[in-house]
């Protein structure tokens, strides 16, 4: 019987890896001009990082993470996010001695055990920054404009909101929480049961439910706006101001809460305008989540965009899938005739060294066939070498949008290419 993927798992491939590649190109390029450096961190985690960091009381502790135990006895999980990581690392490399904040970047792949839908994954990537030590709000505000440039970058600032929000400090939070519950308590038995059990474990989280009979209730609830302790508001117009200065657009909903517990201060979402399906990415600040796992008492702050979520927007996007996947090749090298195959790939082989993308024929076949697989390849020059070329050490080269040819010299191929 043939074997299929594991439900919730995808392949990407073929020119959704061109495009997959370069936003990790892109995204690279940005942080390391914000002054970010890369990480890479486990896949593996023990389960008590998670736990401990992401919180009890979430989703993706509670019933998404994918644990197991090892043969040596640890219980052991796959990471459901990067930030609790990365902060485990800051912590152990004693990262906060040096420069700080400490400015991270990183991606590759997440699990959690989700119901499997259109842009919601087991397995999905994500790309997102982690910076750490610092607790002025302009380094918030630092991150959101790396994603607002990332976005910009790629031709999305204008489909995209970002909201934002402030939880306040743990005070705020928890007059907020009880004022929540006094509230929820009349409309508790009208309402859903992931909001019952989330009244108990995190009444915030009843403002993120999406059931229509519950969102009459929710629209009236008291806003977070009104509980914030003098400093957290303050904070909170502090960077609203700085993202103005910086032009960059966002709306305020104080309705947005997040799904893992670790947020205080400021939170955000980004989205795609008019569309109803979840964030493209999403991050905020923690101010105790360095202290909980072991570290100093220090402040972060981060996001993380999902990979695929970004893949489907190139993928109904054309005009944008075509900029990336039109990755021209420079030459399309043409053996023509008896005994030139291994000449040609000499040739190819000194064109690539020397930085210049080539693609070769290698079976025999007539010339035309050839040049419709250039024109598909979407070469800029053929390279013909034929029997008397090599004769000669010349080859014909051909531009493929003026169609002008012309014998040049094998060892003036470098020059005339660059001319
Ligand atoms: P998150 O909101 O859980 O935040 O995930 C970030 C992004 O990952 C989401 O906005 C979404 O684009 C993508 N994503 C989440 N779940 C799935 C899924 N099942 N399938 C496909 N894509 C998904 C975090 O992970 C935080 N660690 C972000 C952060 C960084 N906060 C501070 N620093």
């Amino acid at each position: 019987m043939e074997i299929k993927n594991v439900k919730g798992t995808h392949d990407i491939f073929g020119e959704e890896t061109k495009i997959y590649d370069f936003l990790i190109d892109v995204f690279s390029h940005l942080c390391q001009r914000y002054g970010a450096s890369h990480i890479i961190i486990p896949t593996i985690e023990h389960t008590e990082l998670f736990q401990r960091g992401v919180g009890e009381g979430s989703d993706v502790v509670r019933k998404e993470m994918y644990t197991f135990e090892d043969k040596g006895g640890r219980l052991i999980t796959l990471r459901p996010e990067f930030t609790a990581g990365i902060v485990r690392s800051f912590i152990q490399n004693k990262f906060y001695a040096n420069d700080l904040p400490c400015r991270l970047f990183y991606h590759g792949s997440v699990f959690r055990y989700e119901r499997p839908q259109q842009g919601r994954y087991r397995q999905f990537n994500q790309l997102g920054v982690e910076f750490l030590g610092s607790d002025n709000f302009l380094v918030d505000v630092e991150t959101i404009s790396l994603a607002f440039s990332f976005l910009k970058e790629l031709g999305l600032d204008k489909n995209i909101v970002v909201k934002i929000n402030s939880l306040g400090d743990l005070e705020t939070r928890n007059r907020y929480r009880q004022a929540l519950k006094d509230y929820f308590a009349q409309y508790l038995p009208d309402m859903c049961e992931d909001c019952q059990s989330r009244y108990e474990l995190n009444p915030l989280r009843i403002l993120d439910c999406k059931v229509d009979a519950d969102r009459v209730y929710i629209e009236k609830a008291p806003s977070i706006s009104t509980f914030l302790s003098p400093q957290s508001a303050q904070r909170f117009n502090d960077i609203i101001e700085a993202l103005k200065q910086l032009e960059i657009p966002f709306e305020i909903d104080h309705t947005l809460v997040r799904g893992l517990d670790y947020y205080s201060e400021i939170v955000y979402e980004i989205h795609i305008k008019n569309a109803n399906e979840g964030a493209i990415g999403a991050g905020g600040h923690y101010s105790t989540l360095i202290e909980e796992l072991g570290g100093p008492k220090m402040s972060g702050v981060g996001f993380s965009f999902g990979l695929e979520r970004l893949l489907s927007l190139f993928a109904s996007k054309s005009d944008l899938a075509s900029k990336v996947v039109e990755s021209k090749i420079d030459i399309y090298v043409m053996p023509v005739g008896e005994g030139v195959h291994s000449q040609a790939l000499k040739i190819a082989q000194y064109l690539r060294e020397n930085n210049i993308s080539a693609d070769i024929y290698l079976e025999k076949t007539k010339l035309g066939n050839m040049f419709k697989k250039a024109q598909k390849r979407n070469a800029k020059f053929a390279l013909i070498v034929g029997e008397d070329e090599i004769k000669n050490q010349t080859v014909q080269l051909k531009n493929l949008s003026t169609s002008e040819q012309k014998e040049v010299k094998l060892s003036d191929i470098l020059k005339t290419l660059k001319e």
